[in-house]
């Protein structure tokens, strides 16, 4: 048997993604329809199956809503399926929390959600937001299960890092974001996402992909010892 691109035909390879940013220019990921395929084409040559996609909404940056999410969305999907893409795009979002978020909860609006009911939450990289207790609360309450996008980035999770087994706790699941694992985002962002895959409480991995220059980062985190010990846990990516 020869060796896989990856090294060894034993490493692990992730088939379903749960957070990247490909709606064409609506946020911070892809800024047009051709940059997205582009960067689609890739992770199928990855190996990818199923992607969710999660655009920002964000009321002071990405005042983006559901409904014009599923628009473009469907011009998207329907560009994967004229070019016979061997990959599923799913539609969910990057809910930032804040007071308009937690309002749009209470109003029971529905938000975009992919597998079992999970969303997809961020908050601000340097403090918790004094109304968390409160958005978790209605999320729960409305039947949706909670998702903290990329925990390692997070200062106050750098600072201290209890707030973490507080997580779980309260069984708020865990997105690792891959390139994390080799220091794509600095030293203290790497070690919180080792001491998550040391202590079992990675629930996803996510790309976060926003553009096509991250697709090496990808490729050089596959064979990553850390990164292959993610995937061999039980991670809800398998359960989509
Ligand atoms: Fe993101």
């Amino acid at each position: 048997m020869g060796m896989s691109i990856f090294g060894s035909r034993k490493k692990r390879i992730l088939v379903n993604d749960v957070h990247s940013h490909l709606i064409p220019g609506v946020d911070d990921g892809a800024k047009t329809l051709d940059e997205s395929i582009s960067i689609l084409k890739d992770l199928e040559g990855l190996g990818f199956k199923q992607v969710v996609t999660t655009p920002h909404i964000y009321r002071d940056l990405y005042p983006n809503d559901e409904s014009d999410l599923k628009v473009k969305y469907q011009e998207l999907s329907e560009r994967i399926k004229e070019l016979k893409l061997n990959l599923e795009l799913k539609l969910a979002a990057e809910y930032f929390i804040d007071d308009h978020f937690l309002s749009r909860i209470k109003n029971n609006v529905e938000l975009l959600s992919f597998g079992d009911r999970y969303v997809l939450i961020e908050t601000s990289f340097s403090t918790l937001p004094l109304i968390w207790d409160e958005v978790i609360f209605e999320l729960k309450s409305s039947g949706y299960k909670p998702v903290l996008a990329h925990p390692e980035r997070y200062q106050y999770i750098m600072d201290d890092r209890s707030f973490l087994e507080r997580l779980k706790m309260n069984n708020i699941k865990l997105q690792v974001t891959a390139v994390s694992l080799i220091g794509a985002y600095g030293v203290g962002q790497q070690k919180i996402a080792r001491y998550l895959v040391k202590k079992k409480w990675v629930d996803f991995i996510g790309t976060d992909l926003h553009n096509r220059s991250q697709i090496e980062g990808l490729n050089k985190t596959h064979p990553n010892r850390f990164y292959q010990k993610a995937l061999a846990l039980p991670l809800l990516n398998y359960q989509l």
